[in-house]
């Protein structure tokens, strides 16, 4: 998967095959960015988390059907990671797979969602539980789409910043931290936008480096899962009703929180990493016990045998640990922690 990213999206068509007829799955919100393009068809839809079915997806095929759309057509999936994830999953089983590239348009679709080929929908209030492994031939950043982002919905980009550094970037991810806490995301100067680029490209090569070690997610993949047992869980918990990142930004601080229970983590650094969030003004405390999110966590996929792999950081940046934890003690782990 290539990665271009650039200042505005004046530079998007020079990527797109012209030999083929473009589709553009598209986030209603963000039409108005893409005007220029005369020569594409368009199919509209609402992000909205409880659109990402498999219904929505047939919807879509169908609309592709009746669009004429060929096996050499393009697929293009503009939007936050709601369109990113359900474009990726129709372009990577209409008529067996076409090709396909992501426009993300919110800070958390550009550095982690539209990148690392992960596509699918939500099953039966449970996230992600159907999709591919497909990469996109490409992910086009743009900054210019984030003046315009809600404030809940730039900050939960922010959390998922944080997250891949703290996974593996030490200096990223204190550097993102004193960035953000001064960032007005809808009237940034030219430089700190310039900067805000060069976070979002360096966050998003920390993922496709890992990504090209383990597309398959069976080894070094399943680390960028930190946070997200909690995370999933508090979703389903919630109901659609708080953000992707604002999830993950609790799950990460409670993963932590086991981390320093099984003495892997120092307080000390728990709380200079829980500092970083705060400064960045992300909420993550929703007052849910960990023990009330076990009967979600059941489903996770990453539990098998009876046991959960779950994702302990060690250090800022530089260990992260995978610790197989049988369920009746994480039970006992998750005891006195509060999300
Ligand atoms: N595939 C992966 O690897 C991966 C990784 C992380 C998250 N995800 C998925 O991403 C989803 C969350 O992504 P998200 O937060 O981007 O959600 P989203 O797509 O729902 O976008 C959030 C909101 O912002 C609006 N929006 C999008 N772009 C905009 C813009 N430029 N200006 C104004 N409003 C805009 C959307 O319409 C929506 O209301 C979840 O479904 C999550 O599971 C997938």
């Amino acid at each position: 998967m290539k990665l271009y990213t650039h200042k505005n999206i004046n530079q998007l068509q020079k990527y797109i095959p012209k030999e083929c007829n473009v589709f553009a799955i598209i986030d209603n919100k963000v039409k108005d960015y893409f005007k220029a393009f005369k020569n594409w068809n368009f199919i509209g839809i609402d992000a909205l988390e409880n659109a990402k079915t498999l219904e929505k997806a047939g919807e879509i095929c169908s609309r592709l059907m009746e669009m004429k759309a060929g096996r050499d057509c393009f697929i293009i999936g503009a939007g936050g990671g709601v369109t990113t994830d359900l474009a990726g999953f129709v372009a990577s089983i209409y008529k067996r797979g076409v090709r396909f590239g992501l426009v993300p348009t919110t800070l958390l679709a550009a550095a982690d969602a539209a990148i690392g080929g992960k596509n699918g929908v939500n099953h039966l209030g449970i996230k992600n539980m159907m999709g591919t492994i497909t990469q996109p031939e490409w992910t086009f950043q743009s900054t210019e789409f984030f003046r315009t982002l809600d404030e809940r919905v730039f900050k939960e980009g922010i959390a998922e910043i944080l997250k891949t550094f703290l996974l593996m970037d030490e200096e990223g991810f204190y550097e993102s931290a004193d960035f953000f806490r001064n960032y007005n995301h809808r009237s940034p100067s030219q430089r700190q936008e310039q900067n805000l680029r060069s976070l979002v490209r360096r966050c998003a090569l920390r993922k496709m480096q890992i990504v090209e070690k383990d597309e398959f997610d069976h080894q070094a993949r399943r680390f960028l899962n930190l946070g997200h047992t909690f995370g999933h869980a508090l979703e389903s918990y919630y109901g659609g009703e708080i953000l992707h990142g604002e999830a993950v930004a609790a799950g990460t601080l409670a993963a932590a929180r086991l981390s320093v229970k099984l003495s892997l983590m120092k307080e000390r650094t728990f709380d200079l990493i829980s500092d970083c969030y705060s400064a960045c003004g992300i909420s993550f405390r929703f007052g849910v016990k960990a023990a009330d999110l076990l009967k979600y966590i059941v489903n996770d996929k990453k539990i098998s045998g009876g046991e959960i792999v779950f994702i302990l950081p060690v250090e800022t940046g530089t260990k992260t640990e995978a610790w197989s934890i049988p369920l009746p003690e994480f039970k006992k782990l998750c005891k006195g922690v509060v999300l």
